[in-house]
């Protein structure tokens, strides 16, 4: 039996990827931090078989520790400070977790003896190319595109990605990184915006929200489902040579888009009217604003578009998405409409 540590067992993909693993027959260890954490009891009821171990990115002797106990075959390095909108209020703390917690686990695994055995995921992110238009690729964001993140989250995980490639380079350790482009679901945290959108719909549908507020809605994300992608991060350890990959739909859509599709599901037509901080979406039918803009959720730098092209893992891994984005968008309210209706 093959043996997984994660860390981020708490979070979205730590969810799907532990299910995964479990499911392959994998012994699976998952890092969480903290005194108190509230999220310990839910995953200790939905993945009964996950051995919990306390530590935290920023302890490396808590991540030592944590190695010894496992003693992996695989890590998966999903923990992270995720938000970008977040990063900018906890810039240095974003730094200390998000970039040299890599560093941190990294040395826990050499220095618990597990530098030629173990084999390391990095969770590389799509926000590290920024979406400037000068260094936007025609047909997507592959592999060697060039780097220019816009926010301290991005910056932090291009240390990240970097170090990694560092080790791996140095030490030959069997170091790859997923640069996945966003990917949602029904575990998605309600901090981001596809799933803010999905249970705010739901909330308005049972009278529980009045208005849903937003900022940027014409940014443009590459979305797909999260469970496609752990499937992705699997297959990269299993390689024999590790290696990047960027894993994507190759399809942009706008958050704009997003509202609209999800409203859509409640048989609701959204009509645009006013500009910029006075935009206002309304029902079409009984002319009730529904989406306001809230200048509070702007980001200093934002990053407009983001479209990936994920040929090289569709012809090396033999990986492909499978939930296109109006499926992924029906899944989120329809899964948002059974949990409100749950706590009525
Ligand atoms: P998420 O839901 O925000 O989960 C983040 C996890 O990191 C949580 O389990 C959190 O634990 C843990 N964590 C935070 N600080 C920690 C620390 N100091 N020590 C140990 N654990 C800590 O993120 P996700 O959406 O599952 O994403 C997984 C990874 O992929 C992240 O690294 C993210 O940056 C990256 N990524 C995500 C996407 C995406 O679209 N989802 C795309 C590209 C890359 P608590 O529960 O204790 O807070
Ligand atoms: N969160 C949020 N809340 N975003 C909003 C809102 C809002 O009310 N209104 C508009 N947006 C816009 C943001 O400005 C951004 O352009 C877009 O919606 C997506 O925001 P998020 O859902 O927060 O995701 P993200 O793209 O910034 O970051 C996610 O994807 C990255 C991969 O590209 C995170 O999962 C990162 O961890 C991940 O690396």
């Amino acid at each position: 039996m093959k043996s997984a540590l994660i860390t981020g067992i708490t979070g979205q993909d730590g969810g799907h990827l532990a299910k995964l693993l479990h499911e392959k027959g994998y012994d699976v260890y998952g890092i969480i931090r903290g005194q108190h954490n509230p999220k310990r009891l839910i995953t200790e009821v939905e993945f009964p078989y996950v051995k919990l171990i306390e530590a935290d990115l920023t302890d490396q002797s808590s991540l030592i520790r944590a190695m010894n106990t496992a003693k992996p075959d695989e890590v998966y390095n999903l923990a992270a400070v995720s938000h970008v909108g977040y990063s900018f209020k906890n810039p240095q703390l974003t730094s200390d977790v998000t970039g040299k917690g890599v560093l941190n686990i990294l040395e826990a695994i050499r220095l618990s003896g597990g530098e030629k055995t173990v084999r390391f995921y990095q969770a590389s992110t799509s926000e590290m190319y920024g979406g400037l238009e000068y260094n936007r690729p025609e047909n997507g964001y592959t592999e060697d595109a060039v780097f220019h993140p816009r926010s301290p989250y991005g910056v932090a995980k291009l240390y990240a990605h970097w170090i990694a490639l560092n080790y791996r380079e140095s030490y030959d350790m069997h170091i790859s990184c997923g640069i996945l482009f966003n990917h949602e679901g029904p575990r998605r945290g309600i901090e981001f915006v596809t799933r803010k959108v999905s249970n705010a719909v739901a909330r308005i549908e049972l009278g529980k929200q009045e208005v849903l507020e937003l900022g940027n809605m014409d940014a443009k994300r590459d979305w797909g489902y999260a469970g496609d992608y752990v499937e992705g991060m699997w297959r990269m350890l299993q390689q024999d040579k590790p290696g990047d990959y960027v894993l994507a739909t190759g399809e942009t859509h706008s958050v704009r888009e997003f509202v609209e599709l999800a409203f859509k599901e409640i048989d609701i037509t959204i009509e645009w009217r006013g500009e910029a901080e006075r935009e206002e979406g309304v029902d079409a039918d009984s002319g009730k604003v529904l989406v306001k803009i809230n200048p509070e959720f702007y980001r200093p730098a934002e990053v407009d578009l983001l479209l990936g092209n994920p040929s090289k893992a569709e012809k090396k891994l033999g990986w492909s998405r499978k939930v296109d984005f109006s499926d992924l968008v029906k899944m989120m309210v329809q899964h948002d409409l059974e949990l409100e209706k749950s706590k009525l």
